[in-house]
C-alpha cells in the first residue's frame, strides 16, 4: 500500500495534542502510527485487530513468525489481556513500569493471533514517554508496537530515522524528537519458574534481580559471544550500511586493524568512543559517547550506526565495550550487527580477510 505519511511534529505535548488525536483517530481505523517511546520509536496498530497488524509486518517486512510488544497504558490494561499476573510480575510492574521493560506472560486470547505470533504468551510494557502515553490514552487501544525500522536496520531513535525506512509505507509518524534510551526495552520471561532474559535492553539484570532475585539469561545470548561469524554471512538485525566488524584489544591493536585493512585498499569506517578516538590516527571515525558513562554509548549507538554510508566506508571497525549493565545490551547489538568478531588474542592470521 502506497500512503502519503504524515508527519507531525509535536514541540509542545500539552499544546499539541490535536496531533495526537489525529494520529489516535487513524489508529482507530486500523491505520500505522509511528510514535516515540523512552527507548526507540515504535511502529504501532490496534493490538485487537488482526488485518490492522497485518500491515505492521507489511510496512516493516518482518518474518510473521516473530511476535510483537503490546503497549499499554496502565497497570489495569494488563489485566485485560492476560490469563494472571504472578507475584513476581506484580514486583516488576510496580518496580520498573512505566520504563524499558517488556514482560512475558500468558495471554487470555484477547490480543490478535498474529500479534503474539501464534504463541499463547504475550510481551507486554507500559512506555514511560508522554507522548507515547498520550497516545495510548487518546485511542483507548492496546498497541501493538515493533522498533519503527525496515526489518533488519538499526532501530529508529528519531523520526528521522522512522521518514528514512518507512515514508510511503505508513500513515503517519509522530516526531516527539530523540529518544532518551536509545536501546530496546529488555524482555523477561515471567512464565517460567525461573523468570528469563530473553533480551538484555534498558533495564539491566542487577536492577531486576534487586527487586526479585535471580533472574536466568536466556542461553541463546551467550551464543553470540567469541564466536566469529562467516565473514559472508548474511545480517539479520541493526545492520548498517556497510560491514560492521566488533574489534575487541586495545587501542595499538586497534590502530593495526585499521591500517591493515586501509593497506588492503579498503575505506575503513571506526566508530568508538571519545576515550579510545583519542588514541586512534584515522580520518573517518564517529564517536558515540564515553566508556564513563555508557548510557550515552547506548542513546547514540544506532544513530552512529545509521550515520556510516556505504558511499564513504567498506567497513566499520566497531570497539567492544564493558558488558556490565547497559553494557550488555549494547554488546547484544552490536554482536548482532557484527558480521565479523577480532580479538587480539587471535593469531594475525585469524584476524586477516
Ligand atoms: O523498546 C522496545 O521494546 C521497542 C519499543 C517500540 O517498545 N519495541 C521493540 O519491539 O523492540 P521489537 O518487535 O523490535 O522486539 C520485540 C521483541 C522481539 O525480540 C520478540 O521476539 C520478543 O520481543 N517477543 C515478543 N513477544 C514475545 C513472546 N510472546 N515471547 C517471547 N518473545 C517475545
Ligand atoms: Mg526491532
Amino acid at each position: 500500500m502506497n500512503y502519503e505519511t504524515k508527519l507531525w511534529k509535536i514541540e509542545d505535548i500539552t499544546k499539541n495534542s490535536t496531533q495526537i488525536e489525529a494520529a489516535a483517530n487513524l489508529l482507530k481505523k486500523q491505520e500505522v502510527i509511528a510514535f516515540p517511546t523512552e527507548t526507540v520509536y515504535g511502529l504501532g496498530a490496534d493490538a485487537t485487530n488482526e488485518q490492522a497488524i497485518a500491515k505492521i509486518f507489511e510496512a516493516k517486512g518482518r518474518p510473521s513468525d516473530n511476535p510483537l510488544i503490546v503497549h499499554v497504558a496502565n497497570k489495569r490494561q494488563i489485566d485485560q489481556y492476560v490469563s494472571n499476573i504472578p507475584d513476581i510480575a506484580e514486583k516488576l510492574i510496580d518496580a520498573f513500569m512505566p520504563g524499558p521493560l517488556t514482560i512475558i506472560l500468558s495471554s487470555n486470547g484477547v490480543i490478535a493471533k498474529n500479534v503474539t505470533a501464534g504463541l499463547s504468551t504475550i510481551a507486554i510494557r507500559i512506555p514511560d514517554h508522554p507522548v507515547a502515553r498520550h497516545l495510548l490514552e487518546a485511542c483507548q487501544l492496546p498497541l501493538a508496537a515493533p522498533s519503527a525500522n525496515k526489518s533488519g536496520k538499526p532501530s529508529p531513535t528519531s523520526a528521522t530515522h522512522v521518514y528514512q525506512d518507512l515514508n510511503g509505507k505508513i500513515a503517519g509518524i509522530l516526531d516527539g524528537g530523540n529518544t532518551g534510551v536509545g536501546l530496546e526495552s529488555t524482555v523477561l520471561d515471567c512464565t517460567s519458574e525461573l523468570p528469563i532474559i530473553l533480551r538484555p535492553g534498558g533495564v539491566t539484570k542487577d536492577q531486576i534481580e534487586q527487586v526479585i532475585g535471580t533472574v536466568m539469561i536466556d542461553p541463546a545470548l551467550a551464543k553470540t559471544d567469541d564466536q566469529p561469524k562467516s565473514p559472508g554471512m548474511k545480517y539479520t538485525h541493526y545492520q548498517p550500511e556497510a560491514p560492521l566488524w566488533l574489534v575487541d584489544g586495545d587501542a595499538d591493536f586497534f590502530q593495526a586493524q585499521i591500517e591493515l585493512n586501509t593497506d588492503k585498499g579498503y575505506k575503513v569506517g571506526v566508530m568508538a568512543s571519545k576515550e579510545l578516538a583519542a588514541l586512534l590516527h584515522t580520518d573517518n571515525i564517529k564517536t558515540c559517547g564515553t566508556r564513563a558513562n555508557l548510557n550515552e554509548v547506548a542513546a547514540q549507538l544506532y544513530e552512529t550506526l545509521r550515520a556510516f554510508k556505504k558511499s564513504d566506508v567498506d567497513l566499520i571497525l566497531c570497539e567492544s565495550f564493558e558488558q556490565a549493565g547497559v553494557g550488555d545490551a549494547i554488546m547484544n547489538r552490536l554482536h548482532k550487527a557484527a558480521s565479523k568478531k577480532i580479538k587480539q588474542s587471535l593469531s594475525p592470521d585469524e584476524t586477516s580477510l
